[in-house]
């Protein structure tokens, strides 16, 4: 038996919480874009629309990790990611708001300002919002999470108390958002359901999506298009961030999540992470020029680029109704500008 959306609600209302978000972000009918496309009818829900800096879905993961930072009496937090990451931006503006001093470590990567060229996007925002920035050349993954670590090592050695985002413990904590994106989704649906759900994840916000569709019951699949290519299993880690979560929220399942059930796709990466593909370059254009609505090159454009190929192919058959969930990380477009233009 699925559980109701106050049962999800009030698990959810157990962990500790801060209050970031513009929610419920709209969810409405795409009528242009869904002509352009041919038979089919797609909605998006407006998770760029979440209000903190210009939103995204870490505003919505903040409200758990940032709520567990102050519980903990967390005087200030440590984040990092590539040079235009939103997770960073989104959580620069949380600090502001909270009054939390922020410490990021940033990723020299190819996006990153070279010397005598100026902050843009992302990173820009981060300076605005007066997050400290530490450089590093270490690459994502398992060096640079070492570095977030050594980084509150100092803070704690000059008596701070710093909470780290990231790790299995962020993981759980954005999904928990995730979940309850997934009660505000099936209420503003309201029983009229898709036949599919797209988003850009590989991670938490695929986890949380993927445990509350289970926990509600929700019969549609969810297609996550990664905007990155791991070295690691991400269905068996998606299952594990989702199963973790279920336990944690005292909410069992009947059966797991099985590695099986997650619905991962690495399509449309093209080269790489942050690299604008043709197809993401078009979807990016059809959907401004058909909706007024901004996608990004990165993440957005990229999942969007996995819908209309499906479409084309027939994967999403004429007369089916498509949800796209909007992630946000539309800053980043300014950094992009000469690939956009230039095509
Ligand atoms: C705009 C945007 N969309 C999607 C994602 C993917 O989210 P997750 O890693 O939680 O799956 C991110 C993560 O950085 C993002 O910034």
């Amino acid at each position: 038996m699925p559980y109701s959306i106050v049962q999800v609600r009030s698990a959810l209302d157990r962990l500790p919480r801060v209050r970031l978000g513009h929610l419920p972000t709209p969810l409405e009918p795409l009528p242009r874009l869904s002509a352009a496309l041919g038979e089919v009818s797609v909605s998006i829900k407006r998770d760029d629309c979440t209000g903190l800096a210009m939103g995204g879905n870490k505003t919505r993961q903040l409200e758990f990790t940032l709520g567990e930072a102050v519980a903990l009496g967390a005087d200030c937090i440590v984040q990092g990611a590539g040079s235009q990451s939103n997770h960073c931006r989104q959580t620069a503006a949380a600090c502001a708001r909270l009054g939390l001093d922020c410490y990021l470590v940033l990723c020299r990567d190819d996006r990153a300002p070279g010397a005598g060229e100026v902050a843009q996007g992302n990173l820009l925002l981060d300076l605005l919002f007066g997050a400290n920035i530490r450089w590093t050349e270490a690459p994502l993954g398992h060096a640079f999470e070492h570095e977030k670590t050594a980084l509150a090592g100092e803070l704690r050695a000059r008596g701070r108390r710093p909470y780290v985002i990231g790790g299995d413990r962020g993981k759980l904590l954005g999904a928990a958002a995730y979940v309850n994106q997934m009660c505000e989704t099936a209420q503003q649906l309201d029983g009229t359901y898709p036949d599919a759900m797209y988003v850009c994840a590989a991670g938490a916000t695929h986890a949380g999506l993927l445990l509350g569709a289970r926990l509600l019951g929700l019969p549609f699949p969810i297609r996550a298009m990664a905007p990155i290519v791991w070295d690691y299993d991400v269905p068996s880690a998606v299952a594990e961030t989702a199963n973790a979560l279920s336990a944690e929220l005292g909410l069992p399942l009947e059966q797991p999540i099985r590695p099986g059930d997650v619905g991962h796709s690495e399509e449309c990466v093209g080269p790489g992470y942050g690299i604008l593909t043709r197809e993401a370059l078009a979807a990016i254009e059809l959907v401004a020029r058909t909706e007024g609505i901004l996608l990004d090159p990165c993440y957005t454009g990229k999942a969007m680029s996995g819908l209309i190929d499906h479409v084309r192919r027939g994967t999403v058959r004429p007369g089916s109704r498509v949800l796209f969930v909007h992630t946000g990380g539309t800053p980043a477009l300014f950094t992009y500008a000469r690939d956009l233009l230039e095509g």
